[in-house]
């Protein structure tokens, strides 16, 4: 859409037909991008999808922004975007700029969609142009968007670089020129791990305050004061999505490969994926010891407020520890109509205790609260009431 809007005809390609069927009815499935938007976009003639790669033929820039998830060992999983460059490259045509927008561990565009693209593109399309322009989109940022959140842009060579940067300039207030893909790869990289290890650092801070009687968010307030070298973090259930809790690991991984090590992150990681354990027994101890098979009530499922992206969600662990623990387990969560494969219940729905795990715009907990029913807030959102105890 930040394309469309800065007057280029975008097709969009996406090789799962439901999505592409939806998009062309004009029902945006980005919650950033209203119906309303799409719809003129359509109308226009500035914007369709199709499952069919070869309308890359038609285009002088391809952006490739496929996932990049991990694998069962929690590493790097690049199939998809190994799928995605070969799938458009039998169409590139000369003269084409080729960008990887996905995040993924420095190399991916020299080493792995390169190839793929020279191998197999037209024997005509002897110039194609590559570079790496990570994605940095904040789902659910009402401040911040593409247009002007400054895109990085680390093309392969010169002409590659001043095509790419002339692309971002057109649809980005700001295009920042770095001197290879490589240093846009680890940049995405740097920005997303610089997260996980800050929430890690906070989540072990909250349990050695939580321990001695301190509340960690007056305190986190007090460091706030400071004017400089200090950055407020919360703490909360864990980290999810898909880019706090995998990009860090594609990190861990590269390093490996150089036989390095990144044991610093491996260690945010494992502290932030403590996190779910540590809640489910802060809010079993909030429930009255005779009651074996407690009653808990998990207000918000999404990984983050203000999204229904239930991706990686540290509220799935919190949910199999509260079972585990021979706890009642049941969710509310306006923005998200089916959980993995089950329906949420209402905010009357009895229990002994309720954890406020994603606070999502518009959800009352007051009425909890007048039951008289205790929560556990992993949010810092609901302050000063009785009954309410904070993480
Ligand atoms: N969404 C974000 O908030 C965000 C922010 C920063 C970076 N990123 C990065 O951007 C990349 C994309 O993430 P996303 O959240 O937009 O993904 P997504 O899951 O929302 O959408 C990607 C689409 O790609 C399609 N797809 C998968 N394989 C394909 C293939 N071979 N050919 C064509 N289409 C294919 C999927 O069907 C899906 O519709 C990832 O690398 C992610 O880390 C995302």
């Amino acid at each position: 859409m930040a394309a469309v809007a800065a007057g280029w005809a975008v097709i969009g390609i996406d090789n799962f037909e439901a999505k592409v069927a939806q998009i062309n009815s004009g029902s945006s499935p980005v919650e950033d991008i209203s119906d309303v938007q799409l719809q003129a976009a359509i109308t226009k003639g500035s914007y369709k999808a199709t499952t069919d790669f070869s309308a890359v033929a038609q285009a002088s820039v391809i952006t490739i922004c496929v996932p990049t998830p991990l694998d069962d060992k929690r590493e790097p999983d690049i199939a998809l975007l190994r799928n995605a460059a070969t799938g458009i490259a039998p169409f590139v045509s000369n003269e084409t700029l080729v960008v990887s927008e996905s995040t993924s561990y420095p190399g991916t565009l020299r080493d792995i969609i390169i190839p793929i693209v020279d191998s197999l593109k037209p024997k005509d399309s002897s110039t194609v142009y590559f570079a790496s322009a990570p994605e940095r989109v904040d789902p659910g940022n009402a401040n911040w968007n593409q247009k002007n959140t400054p895109r990085l842009v680390g093309g392969i060579d010169d002409a590659s670089q001043s095509k790419a940067l002339a692309f971002y300039e057109s649809i980005c207030n700001a295009a920042v020129s770095v001197s290879t893909p490589e240093v846009a790869e680890a940049a995405k990289l740097l920005e997303n791990t610089f997260r996980l290890v800050n929430i890690a650092l906070v989540n072990e801070f909250t349990q050695l305050c939580s321990a001695n009687g301190i509340n960690v968010h007056e305190v986190i307030d007090a460091a706030s004061s400071k004017p400089y070298g200090f950055m407020p973090f919360r703490p909360g259930v864990g980290v999810g999505g898909h880019c706090i809790p995998v990009d860090p690991l594609y990190l861990t991984w590269w390093a490996r490969q150089n036989g390095g090590a990144a044991g610093f992150v491996e260690s945010a990681d494992a502290i932030n994926h403590a996190m779910p354990k540590y809640v489910a027994q802060r809010a079993l101890a909030m429930v009255d010891s005779s009651i074996t098979n407690p009653k808990v009530l998990i207000l918000g499922v999404a990984y983050k407020p203000g999204v229904g992206d239930v991706r990686e969600t540290p509220v799935s662990e919190l949910r199999d520890h509260l079972k585990v623990q021979g706890a009642v387990v049941a969710w509310h969560d306006p923005l998200v109509p089916v959980w993995e494969g089950l329906e949420p219940v209402d905010l009357d729905w009895e229990c002994d205790v309720a954890i406020l795990a994603t606070k999502q715009p518009g959800m009352d907990v007051t009425q909890l609260i007048t039951r008289g029913v205790q929560i556990l807030d992993c949010t810092n959102s609901v302050k000063d009431l009785a009954g309410v105890i904070s993480l």
